[in-house]
């Protein structure tokens, strides 16, 4: 268990999971994300969503179950396409789990049932090929979800980080199989629901990233529950504006001034501490190499904000060091660039080294960023899920997790 829960505190998921299930001699059909990034000679560069998955894998194993593993990868509108194969997937499996992976050559159809009639109990692991070469698996087409479901006796969904997409191995499979979830599912619920349900207080939320306008809704769902909002990143620029800071030439959405006047007043009403930067490191043109200085409160005009400054990670790190819970999505600056990285960099080590609090990190972008600095360990849990933590944060009810049986 991660560090900051105790089991007693874990949320209780009210859906039935993989130990509701007896497995042995069944075809378990495990819907996954390995939705992995790929380089442009198709090697894979991070495989934390496959990692993720191997506990559910290896229990249905164990388990006595035939895995039968399915899984997107990227946008390729319903067509096969070469390049969003999930082969360089099921190489990877097969080097994690040291055995074989069958790699089927499509998701449905006479020819895969053959494929997969070789497999044997508690033993063999099958990847189909990526559901999205059909254009059905988007639509939620009921027949396609039946197709799939013909595959298996049991359906377990593993993959957190698409169960924001209602489609037909996600949502409409569970209307034609038994179905639960995975432990990586069940942990995701239990870290970021807790987090939202349950907190250990004072909660403080960290928020960044480029736009205010993507994160809207996760503000207004915190904003009942947190003590204190860190508003950092480009989203930052929008409030201080609207704070008559002068901010030169950083990014700003204008027609969301508006919106950021309001949630300051919400935040206000609320007994909400809402902070903002009080400096930045700034630039006169998004480049790893351009000349960076540290301006604050007010940036020069031609100069735009780039990351957060000293002073803000010291006010930052200063509020952090109460907390018991954190949820934070969004990075500080331009993470991707190193010298813009900074910033993010000290409030991930400020997170790593808080005592005894619960420390979330949802949004693909904040975990590259946290992985990036190698501090993934540090943290009670970093999330899989880009839009969908984001989803989650949100407090909207995802469809993949709504859709499998309850208890
Ligand atoms: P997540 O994927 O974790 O939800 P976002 O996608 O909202 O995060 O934000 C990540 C992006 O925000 C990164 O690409 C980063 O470069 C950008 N960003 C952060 N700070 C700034 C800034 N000051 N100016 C422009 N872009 C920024
Ligand atoms: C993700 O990477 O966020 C998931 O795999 C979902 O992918 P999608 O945004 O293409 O539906
Ligand atoms: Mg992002």
């Amino acid at each position: 268990m991660a560090r900051g829960f105790s089991q007693k505190r874990a949320a209780k998921l009210v859906k039935k999971t993989i130990r509701d299930f007896d497995l042995r001699g069944k075809r378990v059909l495990i819907r996954v994300d390995f939705n992995v990034p790929l380089d442009k000679n198709l090697n894979l560069t991070d495989d934390t969503r496959i990692r993720a998955t191997l506990p559910t894998i290896k229990y249905a194993l164990e388990h006595g179950a035939q895995v039968i593993l399915m899984s997107h990868l990227g946008r390729p509108e319903g067509r096969p396409v070469s390049t969003m194969s999930l082969s360089p997937a099921a190489k990877r499996l097969s080097e994690l789990l040291h055995q074989e992976v069958i790699q089927c050559s499509d998701c449905i159809g006479p020819r895969i049932k053959e494929e997969l009639s070789r497999l044997k109990d508690g033993v063999s692991v099958a990847l189909l090929e990526n559901l999205r070469f059909n254009p059905n698996e988007e639509k939620n087409d009921p027949a396609f979800s039946k197709a799939l479901a013909e595959h298996g006796q049991v359906y377990i969904n593993d993959a957190f980080g698409s169960s924001h997409r209602a489609h037909a191995s996600i949502e409409g499979i569970t209307k034609f199989l038994p179905s639960g979830a995975g432990f990586l599912l069940e942990k995701e619920i239990q870290y970021l629901g807790e987090a939202l349900k349950n907190p250990k207080k004072p909660f403080m939320a960290i928020l960044g990233g480029s736009k205010v306008s993507d994160k809207i809704g996760v503000v207004e769902n915190l904003i009942s529950k947190v003590d204190k909002i860190l508003i950092g990143g480009a989203m930052a620029y929008t409030f201080l504006k609207v704070q008559g800071v002068g901010i030169g030439s950083s990014k700003f959405e204008k027609d969301k001034l508006d919106l950021a006047k309001t949630i300051l007043e919400k935040a206000k009403e609320n007994g909400v501490e809402i902070l903002l930067p009080v400096d930045h490191g700034v630039v006169q043109k998004v480049d790893a190499a351009a000349p960076l200085k540290v301006e604050g409160p007010s940036i020069s005009p031609e100069w735009l904000g780039v990351d957060i400054g000293p002073k803000t990670v010291q006010l930052f790190s200063g509020a952090l060091a109460s907390a018991k819970t954190v949820v934070w999505n969004g990075p500080m600056g331009i993470f991707e660039m190193k010298p813009f990285a900074k910033g993010s960099y000290e409030i991930a080590l400020k997170l790593s080294e808080l005592k005894g609090a619960v420390t979330v990190i949802g949004g693909g972008d904040t975990a590259a960023c946290v992985m990036g600095f190698g501090l993934q360990d540090k943290m009670t849990h970093i999330s899989t899920g880009g839009g969908a933590s984001l989803e989650y944060l949100e407090g909207v009810e995802l469809p993949g997790i709504a859709a499998l049986e309850d208890k």
